[in-house]
């Protein structure tokens, strides 16, 4: 695959590219934001597509088992998890997948943890909710983020759920086993219900291994609800499935009985069909993608680091997604996304959205050809080095 071919994405209902006037005010950018690549799915999963698209029938769908026999293979090949079997169900996303479970499990006034700067539809579908936001800020130690587990501990004593994000986005962060051990535990000793979003887990950069929480005991497993997805890893979100991991039949029970409300049809005739293909057949093209992104990260660090020395910049251990400080420019968040767009015309995810803690920071999507991130910098490098510092 090559994946340093650049493609055209205007005009083909992306996101990311059509609505550029409505985002940024300005067409005139490189568009770095939502998380998605740059990049062509897998031939397989195309054809798999392809064939179901020439039988011409779009009819409801049943799958049969062998989709949850993929999942299962895949979860065990690439992260020794053996997940107990009948625990799997599918669904559209992962964030509406959040928020049936918070709407399912608590009551309004309840708090939920969440570990900010982070995904901001956490805190939008917590609130939306009528919860509490419980927030335990990510500390930033040495250009790296930590977990403040004092702080965590205080507050799983009044919170019902606790929302990890492991691999974290914005910051790349991937949890270590005893990270993931003391949050188990904090959950545990407290009562809470876990909701581990694992979306980013098969970007995971040399040196750093993806652990699922619910894969270290049966005690952390029998309270966690896992979330994930092909969507990121073979860029194939826009067909919007998802799937749910649940070892726990009660918990199981209140999700399926909360959401049998809705009447939602949860499997995409070209999702469930992605999906299945993409974990039977992608492997050396996803392995290859990573390779990509991993010099991609690579090359972007080093840049920021030699060349413009007035920014900082987070090396992430997961993800496509580059957290940069802009703090010692000064601007407040108006500022920064102006000068992002205006002189730098760039189209990055603003920090404060994923929070306070994000305030003169900004998210740098660096899921596409080399080209484009070259390009990206070296706009970046002349309005940073140009800029003056009051
Ligand atoms: C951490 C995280 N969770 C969930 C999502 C979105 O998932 P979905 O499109 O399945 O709702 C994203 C997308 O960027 C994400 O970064």
């Amino acid at each position: 695959m090559n994946f340093d071919k650049k493609i055209d994405r205007k005009g083909t209902d992306s996101i990311k590219h059509n609505n550029l006037k409505e985002r940024f005010f300005s067409e005139d950018i490189i568009p770095m934001w939502v998380a998605d690549m740059d990049f062509k799915s897998c031939k397989n999963i195309i054809n798999a597509l392809r064939d179901r698209v020439d039988e011409g029938i779009f009819g409801y769908v049943y799958n049969d088992k062998s989709i949850f026999d993929a999942i299962y293979k895949w979860q065990e090949k690439r992260y020794g998890w053996k997940i107990k079997k009948g625990s799997i169900f599918l669904a559209n996303g992962v964030v509406s997948s959040i928020s049936f479970i918070i709407n399912a499990f608590t009551k309004e006034k309840d708090e939920i943890i969440i570990q900010t700067p982070v995904y901001h539809p956490f805190s939008k579908v917590i609130k939306e909710s009528g919860r509490k936001v419980s927030v335990n800020s990510l500390k930033l130690v040495n250009s790296q983020y930590e977990i403040d587990f004092k702080d965590l501990k205080k507050r799983a004593k009044n919170a019902k759920i606790m929302i990890l994000c492991n691999p974290h986005n914005p910051t790349g962060r991937v949890f270590s086993k005893d990270e993931l051990k003391k949050i188990a535990d904090i959950c545990i000793e407290n009562d809470l219900l876990l909701i581990s979003d694992e979306i980013h887990s098969d970007f995971v950069y040399e040196g750093h291994k993806h652990i699922p929480i619910a894969s270290l005991s049966k005690q952390i497993s029998k309270r966690t609800i896992t979330l994930n997805a092909a969507s990121k890893s073979f860029n194939i979100a826009g067909l919007m499935t998802s799937y749910v991991i649940c070892e726990n039949k009660k918990l199981e029970a209140v999700y399926k009985a909360y959401i049998k409300k809705f009447e939602i049809c949860d499997n995409n005739i070209f999702g469930t069909v992605a999906l299945k293909s993409a974990y039977e057949s992608c492997d050396k093209w996803f392995d290859e993608v990573v390779a990509y992104l991993q010099d991609n990260r690579d090359f972007a660090y080093e840049y920021i680091k030699n060349h413009i020395p007035l920014l900082d910049v987070i090396k992430p251990e997961a993800t496509y997604l580059l957290w940069i400080d802009f703090r010692k420019l000064g601007l407040d968040a108006v500022k920064l996304e102006k000068f992002l767009v205006k002189k730098a015309k760039l189209g990055l995810n603003n920090g404060i959205i994923f929070g306070k803690e994000g305030k003169g920071f900004a998210r740098m999507n660096f899921g596409t050809q080399r080209d484009v991130l070259k390009e990206a910098l070296e706009n970046l490098k002349e309005a940073v080095n140009s800029f003056i510092v009051k």
